[in-house]
């Protein structure tokens, strides 16, 4: 044992959500590298891992494959996600991977030691400026209430999706850890995935001027595993709770105003959009 092994994944069983492609695919294949053994889930074939075929905004599918993969998990990585536009956003960016949480916990697959890593987006941002809405959406735990919540309110949507995902990782970090499991978030700023190409001009335009004034490009998927990765290993024990923005500084950069143009754009994304608060 030397001390950097804190950082490895050796002897551990990780679960991959959403790791066919893209930065689920990347988190797969280096939680393999680092020695686990990777569970991978997907609604799509993977190719690294054992594959279990879920659907995320399908309660029965989500509850199958987790009973399917069954236990010990130490980390489980929440990388699934669709852009606006797609049925069932509101189950497939976040209502879901809850409810695949909630029971591999219920059952004792992930318990002490474990610990989440979620994949949620600078489009998030805005999570503290909206606590109040989310809030009381995350108070509604039951799959099918929290869909139709959404949906009622006009919030079956990206933006609140990621929101609620960053208010979530805040407020589990002290629940869970009293059951000593950890949970943390990276935000990532365009990253060169399938999803971004699919929305090539919105996703992976962001940002262009920043990237053409540091000589920059948009992230690669490995990129975004390397921070996911580490938060889940034993090496960030002292970390949960907190969502690291992973987006090469653009956002810093716009709330300093260090690179001025970046500033309306990041002042509207940390803004409150949902009116009471
Ligand atoms: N690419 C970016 O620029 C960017 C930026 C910020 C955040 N994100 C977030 O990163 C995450 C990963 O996205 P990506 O960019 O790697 O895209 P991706 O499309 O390559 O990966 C998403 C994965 O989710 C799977 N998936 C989609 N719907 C599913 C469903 N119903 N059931 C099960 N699996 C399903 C896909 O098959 C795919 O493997 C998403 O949550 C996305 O919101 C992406």
């Amino acid at each position: 044992m030397g001390l950097f092994d804190a950082f490895a994944y050796n002897g551990k069983r990780v679960l991959v959500v959403g790791g066919a492609t893209g930065m689920g695919a990347a988190v797969a294949a280096l939680t393999e590298d680092a020695g686990a053994d990777v569970i991978n889930m997907d609604r799509a074939e993977v190719s690294v891992g054992k594959y279990i075929q879920v659907d995320m905004s399908d309660k029965a599918s989500i509850e199958a494959a987790i009973d399917e993969c069954g236990g010990p998990i130490d980390a489980i990585f929440h990388c699934a996600g669709v852009a606006d536009g797609t049925p069932g956003i509101e189950r497939i960016n976040f209502i879901g991977h809850r409810h695949m949480l909630d029971r591999a916990i219920e059952k004792g697959y992930l318990g002490r030691g474990g610990a989440v890593g979620f994949i949620s987006s600078a489009a998030g941002l805005g999570w503290e400026a909206n606590m109040g809405v989310a809030k009381e959406f995350l108070e509604i735990t039951d799959f099918d209430e929290a869909t139709k919540w959404t949906q009622d309110n006009g919030k079956a949507d990206y933006m609140f999706s990621k929101i609620a995902i960053n208010v979530y990782v805040a407020q589990q970090a002290f629940p869970l850890l009293k059951q000593g499991i950890r949970i943390n978030a990276i935000l990532p700023g365009p990253t060169n995935t399938p999803l971004a190409r699919a929305n090539a001009e919105m996703w992976l335009g962001f940002g262009q001027d920043y990237r053409d004034e540091t000589g920059t490009e948009p992230s690669t998927p490995e990129e975004q595993a390397y921070p996911l990765v580490f938060l889940c290993s034993d090496a960030a024990k002292g970390i949960t709770g907190v969502t690291i923005v992973t987006d090469a500084g653009y956002v810093a950069s716009g709330v300093t105003e260090s690179f001025r143009a970046a500033a309306p754009v990041v002042g509207f994304l940390r803004g409150p959009m949902y009116g009471q608060e």
